[in-house]
């Protein structure tokens, strides 16, 4: 869609919390509805949600530093891996124990902080791997052969349709392998919405892609939400999460610690305390450096700790690792 969205600030969803915006705070039409979801590693809780709602229609960043459990909470909404307690709704729809194929087809798609594109297989082929209800898969309809290819020449339409917006359809024979970092990034996105979903939840999209490229994951990602989807992100880079979230969720310790809209998120203590231990009076988007505002000499300092401690995954501390480097544009 329209490519220039990003030149104004996108129009934010409000009036997605009923009461008072506290953790567990309950939404006026949730998409998934969590209550005590705990999955522990050893003696380590890495998740311990008491009641989570994620609001429908809308874009909700899941924020909190590293080792906080979002990866670990996304693993156990999307069916790969099982929680110690707890019960989800999806939908209106329980989820627990359901596989994460069959949550996938029920509209609940998601990406991982590490890509999983397959290297050996081309661009195209990830996406038609992506592709829902196949006619193909059926014992008795992959026998009516015309059926069959009707189907696959429609995926592959779809395919090639979803890969233009991404820009990649000129790289549809080329292997997953050879793309860069966010290229790679953008295909498991792609990818991702080859199933037409309702939900669709990304780990880390901008992690190790080029800042030029991060202008039209945000795109992408604003336009999701545009189409009617609904986004559950998680994301360290404050600037994006100020611009294009309409809720944030902040975890530290497993546990939801704040809930809101991201201007009062963050620069609520609780969250400023999660990230950044005692430093109370540092506006935690200045301190990212993603946000126009005096940048205080303790705000710098703290910068070179989080990024040290925290390892924020934006522009700034890019050269730090050559790895997730690699994109070409
Ligand atoms: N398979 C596992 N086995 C043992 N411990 C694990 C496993 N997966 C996660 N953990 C631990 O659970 C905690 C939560 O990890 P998780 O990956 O969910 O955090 P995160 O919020 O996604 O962090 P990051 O921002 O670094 O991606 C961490 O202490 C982590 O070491
Ligand atoms: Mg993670």
């Amino acid at each position: 869609m329209s490519s220039n969205s990003s030149a104004q600030s996108p129009v934010k969803s409000t009036g997605l919390h009923i009461g008072d915006a506290a953790p567990g705070v309950a939404k006026v039409d949730p998409i998934i509805i969590a209550d005590n979801v705990t999955r522990t590693f050893g003696g380590l809780k890495a998740v311990d949600v008491d009641h989570l709602e994620v609001p429908r229609g809308a874009i909700t960043a899941l924020i909190g530093p590293n080792g906080a459990g979002k990866t670990t909470l996304f693993n156990l909404l999307t069916g790969f891996d099982k929680p110690d307690t707890g019960t989800w709704t999806f939908d209106g729809k329980r989820l627990n124990g359901v596989p994460a194929f069959r949550v996938a087809r029920m509209g609940q798609v998601r990406t991982f902080q590490l890509t999983k594109a397959l290297g050996l297989l081309t661009v195209l082929e990830n996406m038609k791997l992506g592709a829902q209800k196949q006619t193909g898969e059926n014992m008795f309809s992959s026998l009516i052969k015309p059926l069959w290819t009707k189907q696959e020449s429609e995926i592959e339409e779809r395919a090639m349709e979803i890969l233009a917006r991404f820009k990649l359809d000129t790289k549809k024979d080329d292997f997953a392998a050879s793309l860069s970092g966010g290229q790679r990034k953008l295909l498991e996105m792609a990818r991702a919405l080859m199933s037409s979903p309702k939900l669709v939840m990304l780990d880390e999209p901008m992690a190790g892609v080029n800042p030029a490229l991060t202008q039209s994951l945000l795109d992408h990602i604003l336009n999701l939400k545009q189409e009617g989807m609904s986004v559950l992100f998680v994301e360290h880079d404050m600037h994006m999460v100020r611009h294009i979230a309409d809720w944030v969720i902040v975890m530290a310790e497993g546990r939801v610690v704040a809930e809101g809209d991201p201007h009062t998120v963050m620069e609520d203590p609780a969250v400023i305390d999660a990230y950044l231990g005692s430093h109370q009076d540092v506006d935690l988007g200045v301190v990212t450096g993603r946000i126009s505002g005096e940048k205080t000499a303790e705000a710098e300092e703290l910068l070179a700790e989080i990024d040290a401690e925290v390892g924020l995954t934006d522009s700034a501390a890019y050269s730090a690792d050559p790895e997730k480097n690699e994109d070409t544009k």
